[in-house]
């Protein structure tokens, strides 16, 4: 079998479906995707995955929460040896460096996480006793991926480290710090964790940068970006979490977010503006074009129907309005419900 393996929010199947099909369109590969909504995946058959997963890097892909190449579909696999058949399908000539047994995050897949546990625990001595699989993990080899799909369903799939999510299910495992000021707190870690690399964190990043964060109340992107050293300009009507001043760094503007701008160029602007896609892109776009901020990530909400094709429309607006070359990307996070989180950055920054 031949295809991509690719794991997405349960309901965003049609979208990250479209998105591939375009992609491939877009790349010269034929294909379709293979999918049904609430499944938690799409598998994409095409006979020139290999070349296609090079077309298509997991960073670039926005309702992708993992890109995985497929080797094989088992179905009626025996409860009393899934292994052996697993074995057979699995190319003779590749050693894995890891192996990730996992299931769609969907709410009929979830009570297969027990299964997926204990059967990696089989797994892998027997893999490592066929020469298949390192003794230690290694990054330079790709991994295994086991997905099932049922008890006795699974896809069995190659991961690149270097070009997909380090994460089972493709799912950064952030945990709440108790004096985060909110849930959100969490979205803005995790777009730094999967929309920049880790040198574009180090070198966007800095102690002593400056930011805006509109629509910042109750504080958690605020409280994110101070703890990164970050001086922050909050802007908000509502109020922010007094313990957000203790640092010094924070500075709580009570003004429109959609008018305020800066007396001088920032390194940063944040938006979490719960609003029109369209019109945040357009004022995103306007920050980049008047030169307010070198780098910027934003939420932009999804509607109710057309998703793919609003997503494409507010990235290719945001995209021109700015009128400057931007690095652009995108992606539905784990902690977006019916959003994506865009990070944008100019292109030779000063
Ligand atoms: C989802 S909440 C932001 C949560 C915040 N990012 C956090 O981490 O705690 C959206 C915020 O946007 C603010 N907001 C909405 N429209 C705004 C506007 N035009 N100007 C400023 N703030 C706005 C709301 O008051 C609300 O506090």
């Amino acid at each position: 079998m031949n295809g991509l393996l690719c794991y997405c929010r349960a309901g965003f199947e049609p979208e990250l479906a479209a998105e591939l099909t375009e992609r491939a369109a877009q790349t010269g590969h034929t294909g379709y995707a293979r999918t049904e909504r609430g499944t938690g995946y799409v598998v994409f058959a095409c006979d020139s995955a290999q070349a296609l997963s090079q077309a298509s890097p997991w960073r670039e892909l926005i309702f992708a929460r993992q890109k995985l190449l497929l080797i094989a579909e088992l179905r009626d696999l025996d409860p009393r040896d899934r292994i052996a058949p697993m074995l057979s399908a699995l190319p003779a000539d590749v050693k894995f460096g890891d192996l990730f047994v996992e299931h769609p995050d969907s709410d009929a897949a979830k009570p297969l996480s027990g299964l997926a546990r204990s059967f990696a625990n089989a797994l892998r001595p027997a893999l490592r006793k066929a020469g298949l699989l390192s003794a230690g993990e290694r990054n330079d080899l790709p991994r295994l991926h086991v997905c099932f799909i049922a008890g006795d369903q699974a896809l069995l799939a190659i991961g690149e480290p270097s070009d997909s999510a380090p994460w089972p299910l493709g799912i950064p495992r952030l945990r709440m710090h108790a004096d985060a000021p909110s849930r959100s707190a969490l979205k803005l870690e995790e777009a730094l964790l999967c929309l920049l690399d880790d040198d574009e964190r180090q070198r966007l990043l800095q102690p002593g940068m400056r930011a805006a964060d509109l629509g910042a109340a109750p504080g958690g992107w605020t409280w994110v970006l101070m703890r990164n050293g970050l001086h922050v300009t909050a802007i908000d009507n509502g109020p922010l979490r007094p313990h957000l001043f203790d640092s010094g760094l924070v500075e709580h503007l009570r003004a429109d977010g959609f008018a305020w701008q800066p007396q001088r160029p920032l390194d940063w602007m944040v938006c979490d503006m719960v609003e029109q896609p369209r019109r945040v892109a357009a004022r995103m776009a306007q920050w980049f074009g008047e030169g307010w901020c070198r780098h910027a990530i934003f939420n932009l909400k999804l509607p109710m129907k057309r998703r793919w094709q609003e997503t494409v429309l507010c990235l290719q607006e945001f995209s021109s309005q700015a009128g400057k070359p931007l690095l652009l990307r995108a992606r539905q996070l784990y902690h977006d419900r019916e959003e994506i989180t865009v990070f944008a950055s100019l292109r030779n920054p000063r």
